[in-house]
């Protein structure tokens, strides 16, 4: 963790990481029009990858079935836009990832709609996680999604892990939603390829 200057208390300290760690396809997208993305594969050596690197990114029901138990040295904190917490309640899932801090972005009243271990937030964005980085903490802050939320926070994005996979969908939910920011200033720091022809590409913002 790199120690930077603190925005709200302008002194030096470890600065929390914001990761957007996301699935793609070859063509920017993260979901299709209606917001799915079963094209893209879900069996393959990057899932044993990830698992083994990102074990916290697993809801808990993939967790139990995988028989792994998240150390929580990457992330501990994960922030969703509210549709995409929303694709889990259909089936359930309404407390995704107890393992977290699982903070959900929604400007209406969501009483009752989700589990004990969800705070939904009514704020702006960018203040949240400069409110987030501040704080002292041992891992990092897992920028989940969706489209929306992630154009929303462009431009706190530190650190992106993309898994590319081998799909064009043609049209469908951006990358970053309709954000218009141009950042340059991303330094490549890993590019994994795996026989699923999965691409994990990992940036990291260098000022
Ligand atoms: N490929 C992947 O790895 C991946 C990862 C995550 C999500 N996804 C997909 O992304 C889709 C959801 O993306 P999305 O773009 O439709 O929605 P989203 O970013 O998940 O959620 C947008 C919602 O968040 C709330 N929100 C509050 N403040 C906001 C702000 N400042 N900016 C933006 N949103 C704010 C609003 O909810 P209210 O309407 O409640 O106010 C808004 O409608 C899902 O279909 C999911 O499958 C894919």
């Amino acid at each position: 963790m790199d120690h930077d200057r603190c925005r709200d208390c302008e002194k030096e300290h470890p600065l929390r990481e914001l990761t957007y760690l996301v699935a793609t396809s070859l063509d920017g997208y993260i979901a299709d029009p209606s917001g799915g993305h079963d094209a893209f594969p879900t069996v393959g050596d990057h899932i044993d990858a990830y698992a083994r690197d990102f074990p916290e990114i697993f809801p808990a029901p993939a967790l139990d079935a995988l028989g792994i138990t998240p150390r929580n040295e990457t992330f501990d904190t994960v922030l969703m836009g509210w549709n995409t917490f929303a694709v889990g309640l259909p089936h359930g899932l309404d407390d995704p990832y107890p393992h977290l801090r699982q903070v959900v972005f929604s400007r209406k009243d969501r009483t009752g709609q989700v589990g004990g271990g969800v705070e939904v937030i009514d704020r702006d964005p960018v203040e949240v996680v400069r409110e987030l980085k501040a704080e002292p903490a041992a891992a990092g802050i897992w920028l989940c999604g969706g489209s929306a939320l992630a154009g929303a926070l462009c431009e706190e994005i530190d650190r992106l892990v993309l898994k590319v996979n081998p799909v064009l969908l043609g049209a469908g939910l951006p990358l970053l939603g309709s954000s218009t920011s141009r950042v340059r200033d991303f330094e490549r720091q890993d590019c994994r390829t795996f026989d699923s022809g999965v691409v994990v590409l990992t940036y990291r913002r260098s000022t």
